[in-house]
């Protein structure tokens, strides 16, 4: 079947953050070969191609992105094979975190609270607790701009915090990963410990982008947003979470409000540190 690619769509439902605006032509890949499609049709009429994810570690402007957004959340599946296991780019992290300790498999429990994708995990090198999609990773298998899957090994994708190459590379469309055998009654404990983790000290039910700056060398974002005493701060509606001052909430605001007050936490931490902080999540342009 065809992939169905429309146009004029709202992008802030398919985001975590809730925010952002249209994307002009847009497609919800269910298979690899719709991937293929979406790029082919982006190359033939010269557009820009956007990867989606679970949206959630993604800034969209309100004017929304004019060109191809492959949505890939429904690129699902897996098969393990040994320790080794196949992973569709679509595959929730959370959920492939619980499906892996279900077969006494390790790797994955420190990304049970990240609100990824797969595709999202490797691009951005996921990680939490200490561990990252790179300790675990063996290769991905990517869809260039030409429309050909080719195989990247883990030294070819430059993992390093919270970044990668394979934006420039292509669309992630599965990936390999090696675990360790251990106990699954031990891995699901170490998982119930990093939801307790997140449970006590994220805003994890509020509609956030995750942490919204890399950690500065030695230091940590939230550490510093929160001396600056930035905690509760608000422009329009997005606000410094009380809770965690790295997340920024988003009660009813815009894109640009989110952007206006990344740029005031940045002076501000700036001018109280010295110490410039990075952006994390993806800013859309
Ligand atoms: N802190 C404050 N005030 C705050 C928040 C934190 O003083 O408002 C202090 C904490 O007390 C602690 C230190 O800052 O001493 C670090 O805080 P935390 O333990 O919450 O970890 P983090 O460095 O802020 C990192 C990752 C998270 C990941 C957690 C758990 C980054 C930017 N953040 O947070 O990842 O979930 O560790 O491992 O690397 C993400 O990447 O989107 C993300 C949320």
């Amino acid at each position: 079947m065809p992939a169905v690619i429309r146009e004029n769509v709202p992008l802030a439902p398919y985001t975590t953050f809730r925010l952002g605006g249209p994307a002009r032509y847009f497609l919800n890949a269910r298979t690899v070969e719709d991937v293929i499609e979406g790029i082919r049709f982006a190359a033939d009429r010269g557009l820009r191609v956007l990867p989606l994810g679970a949206g959630s570690d993604v800034l969209i402007p309100d004017s929304g992105f004019d060109g191809l957004v492959i949505r890939l959340a429904s690129l699902r599946g897996f098969r393990t094979n040994g320790n080794l296991v196949y992973l569709k780019a679509g595959e929730p992290l959370p959920r492939v975190a619980r499906e892996m300790a279900e077969k006494g498999l390790s790797g994955f429990e420190y990304v049970v609270g990240v609100p990824g994708t797969v595709g999202g995990g490797v691009a951005k090198n996921a990680g939490a607790h200490g561990g990252e999609i790179k300790d675990i990773l063996v290769e991905a298998y990517v869809v260039d701009t030409g429309g050909n899957v080719n195989t990247l090994r883990r030294d070819e994708l430059g993992l390093t915090y919270r970044s990668s190459s394979l934006p420039s590379r292509g669309i992630l469309v599965e990936a390999l990963f090696k675990l360790r055998e251990d106990d699954p009654e031990v891995i699901k404990r170490r998982i119930d410990e990093f939801l307790s983790y997140r449970e006590t000290r994220q805003p994890w039910t509020e509609r956030t982008a995750g942490c919204m700056f890399k950690n500065p060398p030695g230091d940590y974002a939230g550490r510093l947003i929160d001396l600056a005493g930035l905690k509760g701060f608000r422009i329009g509606g997005i606000r410094v979470s009380e809770k965690h001052a790295n997340f920024f909430i988003n009660e009813g605001g815009t894109a640009d409000d989110a952007i206006r007050l990344i740029e005031y936490v940045r002076d501000r931490v700036r001018e109280a540190f010295g110490v410039e902080l990075e952006v994390e999540i993806e800013i859309v342009r």
